[in-house]
This record gives structure tokens, sequence and C-alpha cells, in this order.
């Protein structure tokens, strides 16, 4: 008789064969009534003796209590986004520009299918996984470790040899007929039924319940390495595929290396005659150099690598009314048609608002409100309206659309940008501007305030409760005005006011971003903060200064030095930075030994040669941690003349306490 140890063992191996040759190989070879009792035998096993489970045990497939709420994860490698071609030609134009940055006559490439799911990054130590994150936004993402283990096809253990941390990364999907059977049996049970595959991917997979999620049949492909603790095992991308396979993981069978622009040509119309017959969906095909160290050489522009690029297939179109016409101004004053129209169902989804881009659009294309028009989507691109359909007809009453003069918000002249065909509000007082410009500061690439999407902040902008960006940090004192005022219940205002009190701990990076300053994006954003370190100094940069920082060019510099000329926008500065939104970008490279590295200082009293603020950036930048109450977890207390309570706390916690000069020769010794 075997001990449990090995009994479950065997029992997991078996096990976990089974799942390999069903969910990765398609090559099942027990039955499911075999499967069904070996792994009943485990879960009593394993019920019987604790001690027996371990991590990698199948068992796991179920799913863990629920989670209070995802975790962060940074990633340790940026997930990047792909640039699109939509057709041969622009495809030739990068295969082009890159064999001329690489300098070579030819390359080969890898062409693969552009799953439409989730990206997923998975993490496996000594071959076990251990955690599994979300791309978020690309840098940092949501911890569902719990839910990623109860996909059949995800390895809870790697085969063979591999390095002891390893990152695989994939698509995350759920297959289009299971897709089709969860939304019938939704339709039965009275629940709403998902719009489409991906959204329903992404719902399941962002369970906090990861026993929902386990009864969801997502599957998986992984198409690349991420991070790894050990760089030179491969040398192509399609070398690692390979041994992502051997390690036992599920790769999509249609990857295929080419080493000619027509193969890619050829690849591409092969599939799309095929595309029917997948059982997940595909928005395009994603073309890759095969070379890593060529993909090195590449490197790449924002968050799009220089070495892929996404065909994506030509988008579905569909005939429609166009209702109205309607203007929005946009967080940079831009001013954007859009169409309202009567709803129509493109790939599952339904469609009943178009982009109409500028005033030239809408002359060009002659469009008016009533008019019968044709409608695309694409992927994730934002419905267009490509033509006037050929059925329409026009009466009498259809007029020519009459692009506004003045500003629909503030009412203040429009101004054509000729270059960009971009119709502007260039009023820094006007109400659209401003509502937009809060709401992306909130947004998750900015600051990540949850639950202050645009229509509360419309809410609280039209009763006065937050008219700037830095009203965001006085609601929780309007608790009652806002309970009275506006849709929001006790409940939601906690969550609020939790994630507002969170986004203090953002970097000046999301907070540099977040101000949204014409052309600053999330990248130059990152190059300002590590150039300025903190936003007082960044107010008084010069154009000539910003010049020098690599990857600024003097449209944005102007454009920031503009910024910060606007006496409202300076005064908004000053309100943050009071209110204590004043994050130091700190470079850990340098800083890690320093004694000030993660210390937490009080500081109290008057000090001689600087202000609070000045000391108190000195202590972020070198990676020390301000707090405003002295507790047995306070390192130092900076204390000045005439120091408040906060000074004899000290002195009972045991506390070191500093002098001005004291702190100053600190710094001095660490540097
Ligand atoms: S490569 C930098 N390969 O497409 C390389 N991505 O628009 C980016 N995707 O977020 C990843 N299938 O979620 C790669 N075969 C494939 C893919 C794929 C789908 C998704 C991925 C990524 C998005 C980029």
């Amino acid at each position: 008789m075997n001990k449990p140890e090995e009994k479950a063992k065997i029992l997991r191996d078996e096990i976990n064969k089974a799942n390999k040759l069903y969910y990765v190989d398609d090559k099942p070879q027990i039955s499911d009534h075999e499967w069904d009792n070996k792994f009943h035998e485990l879960i009593a096993l394993e019920k019987e003796f604790p001690h027996v489970k371990t991590p990698d045990s199948p068992t796991q497939k179920i799913g863990a209590q629920p989670a209070n709420g995802f975790n962060e994860h940074k990633h340790l490698l940026p997930m990047l986004s792909l640039g699109n071609a939509f057709n041969e030609d622009q495809i030739k134009d990068w295969y082009e520009r890159t064999i001329k940055l690489l300098e070579v006559k030819n390359l080969d490439l890898v062409c693969e299918l552009k799953i439409d799911g989730l990206a997923i990054s998975i993490f496996y130590e000594n071959g076990l996984l251990t955690k599994a994150a979300t791309r978020g936004d690309g840098i940092t993402g949501e911890e569902v470790t719990e839910n990623v283990k109860t996909i059949r096809s995800v390895q809870l253990v790697l085969e063979g040899k591999f390095p002891e941390i390893l990152e695989i990364r994939g698509e995350v999907f759920l297959p289009i007929s299971k897709f089709n059977e969860l939304n019938e049996e939704r339709k039965k049970n009275g629940l709403e039924i998902y719009v489409n595959p991906r959204n329903s991917a992404s719902g399941s997979l962002r369970q906090l319940d990861s026993s929902i999620s386990s009864k969801r049949p997502l599957d998986i492909f992984l198409y690349s390495l991420g991070y790894t603790s050990n760089d030179s095992i491969f040398s192509t991308h399609s070398e690692s595929l390979n041994i992502i396979k051997t390690w036992g993981c599920k790769t999509n069978n249609f990857s295929k290396k080419v080493s000619s622009l027509e193969e890619v040509f050829n690849y591409i119309k092969s599939i799309e005659n095929m595309r029917e017959k997948l059982d997940y969906g595909i928005d395009g095909i994603v073309i890759k150099v095969d070379s890593l160290h060529y993909q090195n050489i590449l490197g790449h522009v924002g968050r799009e690598p220089r070495w892929a690029i996404a065909y994506k297939f030509p988008a579905e179109q569909h005939e429609t009314i166009l209702k109205k016409i309607n203007i929005n101004v946009g967080r940079t004053g831009a001013i954007t048609p859009w169409a309202d129209l009567e709803p129509v169902v493109i790939d599952g989804v339904t469609i009943s608002r178009a982009t109409l881009h500028n005033r030239e659009e809408i002359i060009r294309k002659d469009l008016r409100e009533g008019d019968k028009v044709i409608i695309q989507r694409a992927g994730d691109v934002i419905p267009q309206i490509v033509k006037i359909s050929e059925n329409n007809t026009r009466n009498n009453s259809s007029e020519k659309f009459l692009f506004p003069k003045n500003c629909p918000s503030c009412n203040s002249n429009l101004v054509l940008d000729k270059e960009n065909a971009i119709t502007r509000c260039i009023s820094y007082r006007c109400s659209d501007q401003t509502i937009r410009t809060i709401e992306h500061f909130a947004s998750k690439v900015a600051m990540n305030i949850e639950g202050l999407g645009v229509k509360i902040i419309q809410e609280f902008y039209s009763s006065k409760i937050i008219t700037n960006i830095a009203d965001i940090y006085k609601l929780k004192h309007k608790k009652e005005q806002i309970l009275l005022l506006s849709n929001m219940g006790e409940k939601k205002y906690n969550n609020l006011i939790a994630s507002i009190d969170n986004s203090y701990d953002q970097t000046l990076e999301k907070l540099i971003f977040g101000l949204g300053i014409l052309g600053v994006g999330s990248e130059s954003s990152g190059w300002l903060a590590k150039y300025y370190k903190s936003i007082n100094n960044l107010i008084n940069a010069t154009e000539y200064e910003l010049l020098e920082i690599d990857g600024i060019g003097e449209i944005i510099a102007k454009s920031i030095t503009s910024y910060f000329k606007i006496k409202e926008n300076r005064e908004l500065i000053k309100e943050l930075i009071d209110i204590g939104l004043n994050p130091i970008y700190v470079d850990e490279d340098i800083y890690i030994n320093n004694l000030i590295y993660n210390q937490i200082f009080v500081i109290t009293g008057k000090f001689e040669s600087f202000s609070r603020l000045e000391l108190e950036n000195k202590i972020k930048l070198n990676g020390g941690k301000i707090s405003s109450s002295v507790s047995k977890n306070t390192n130092y207390v900076l204390a000045g003349e005439s120091p408040g309570s906060k000074l004899n706390n000290a002195k009972k916690l045991n506390i070191k306490i500093l002098n001005e000069k004291e702190f100053l020769s600190l710094l001095k010794i660490q540097k």
C-alpha cells in the first residue's frame, strides 16, 4: 500500500498529464469518467491528509476563496501594445523601415494570429506557477493568480528544463462556442448577456471569486517570454515559442516563420480564408522580427515595439441612419463632431455612436442629419462613418451641417489649427475642458481614482462641488453636500474617498501626465519626472532646459512652458502641493544604499535654512517617507524651533531626534 504522499503524487502526475493531453495537445488518452474518478480520489485524499496538498495540484483549478480586491502587479518589463497596419502597403512600409534601420537586405519574420482576448503575464519560479497578472496599463496590472490557475490549459507546473524565474506572456480568451453556450444559459436564467467573447473573458478573469472563474471555460495561447532569470537560452522568437511548447504550455499552432514579404501576404490570405472555422476570435495577424538580437536593436517607440506590427483585418460594414451630429469639447479643447446613430449590431456589439473626426470630414463626405450611412467597426477602434449609403435619399428639409464658430461649452471663439485639421477652443476657463481634464486626471492611466467617472464629475461640477483637479482632494470634507446633491450613496462615497487617499501614493510621472498638458503623454511624463524630480521644479522649467531632455521637442517644450505661464495653472500646482500631493521622483538605483531610503520621517517646528517643503523634498528625493504623526514605526523626528507635541511623543517612544544640522550632515555622509 502506497503512503498518502506517494499516492497523491501519482494521482497528480496522472491528472496533470491527462489535462495536458486534453487541453493543450488536443489528444485525450483517458475517458472523462476515468479522469473524474482520479480527480475525486485526489480531492478525497487531500481532504483526509491536508499535508499532501501541493501548489501544483490539479485540485487547485477549482478556485480559491473569494478575494477582497486585486493586488497591483508592477510588470518587470513593460507589456507593450502593437502598431497597426491596415493594408499590404502599410506592412511593406514597416518592413522597409525595419530592414533599413537594421541595415540588412532581408529579414526572418514570424507571423502569428492576433488573438482577440486579454493579455496575461504568468510567472513560474522553479517551474511552479506563482503569479499571474493582467496587462493593465502596460506598466501595472492586476494580480489574478487564482483565476489563471483555474484555466484548464494553463500549466501549474512546467516540464523539462527551465530558468529559475520565468515569465511567459500570452492571451486568455473564451472560445466562441463556449461564449454562445454561456450566453444561452444566462438568457435562460434571466441574466444580462455578454456583448462579445472578449468582454466575457475579461469579466471572467476579473472575478474576485475564483470558483466562478473556474466555471468559465477560459482558454489560453502563450505567445512570448517576458522576464527570465537566465537570458541566453535562445536567440530567436520562433525558438522561444518552441521552448514554451516543450515546457508543456499551450501555444498557437498557426505561428509560422517566413523570410519574405510575399510569404507574409500569402500567410494573411490563407488565414483570412479559414478564419471563420476557428473557435476563437482573431482580429488580425501579428508580424514579428524573429531575431531577438534585432528586436533589441529596434527597441520601441512609446508603448509600441518597432520589431512587430499588427495587421488588422478589414472592418465589418453596416448601413444605418445618422440621427444627429453632436459636438464634443475634449480635454485639450479639440472640437470633435460625433454621430448619434440608429443602433446597429456589428460583430455582436451594439453601435449607436461614431466619431466624425473633424469639420473637413463632414464636408468631404457631405454628411447630413437623417442620411443613410455606412458604418464600420474594427476591433478596438471607435466606429466610423465610411460614406453615405448608395440607398440614401434626401428630402427638401435635409440641410448641410453648419459647424459651430463658438465653443458649445463656453461660447468663446473657436480657432482652426490648419496643420492638424483640428478646431479648438483655446479658453482655459471652458467647463467641458475642465470636466474632461478632471476625468483624465482621475483615469486609470493617470492617478487611478476609482469611482470618479465623467458622469459623476459632471454632476459635481454643475453643483460646484468640484471646479478643478485640486477640489478632488477636498471631497472628503463635503460628505453631506455630496450625499444630498448627487446620486451617490454612502458606500460609493466611502470607496471614492479611499481611492482618492490612495492616489497620494501615485508617482510624479502619473501626476504630470494627469495634469493633461497638451502633447505631454505618459512616456514624456516619465522623462520629465526623471529630469525634474518634483512638480515644483517642473513649473519653473525653461524651453531651453526642456529641449535638453531626449524625446522632448520644440512643440512639447513650448506647450509645457505656456501651461505653467497661466496663473490659474500655477495656483493649481501650489494648491496640490499644499494639499500634500507632492510626489518626488526617486532614482532607486542611485539611492538604494542610502540610510534615508525607506525610513519614515516626521517633521515638526520651524527651520533656519529650509522650508518644511524643501526638507520634505530632500527626504523624498533620497527615498525616505514622510508621516504626519509619530508612531513606533517612525525612524526619525526632524525637529526645528518651537516643535509641537510630536517631539515629546518621539522622546517617549525613544525615536531618534535630529535637528536641522544633524539632518543635513546625515545627508552629506550618505552622498
Ligand atoms: S505580441 C509587443 N502576439 O495584442 C508585443 N500580442 O495590441 C505585444 N495579442 O496586448 C504582444 N495575439 O494582448 C502578441 N500573437 C500575439 C498576440 C498578441 C494577441 C494582443 C496582446 C497585446 C495586443 C497588442
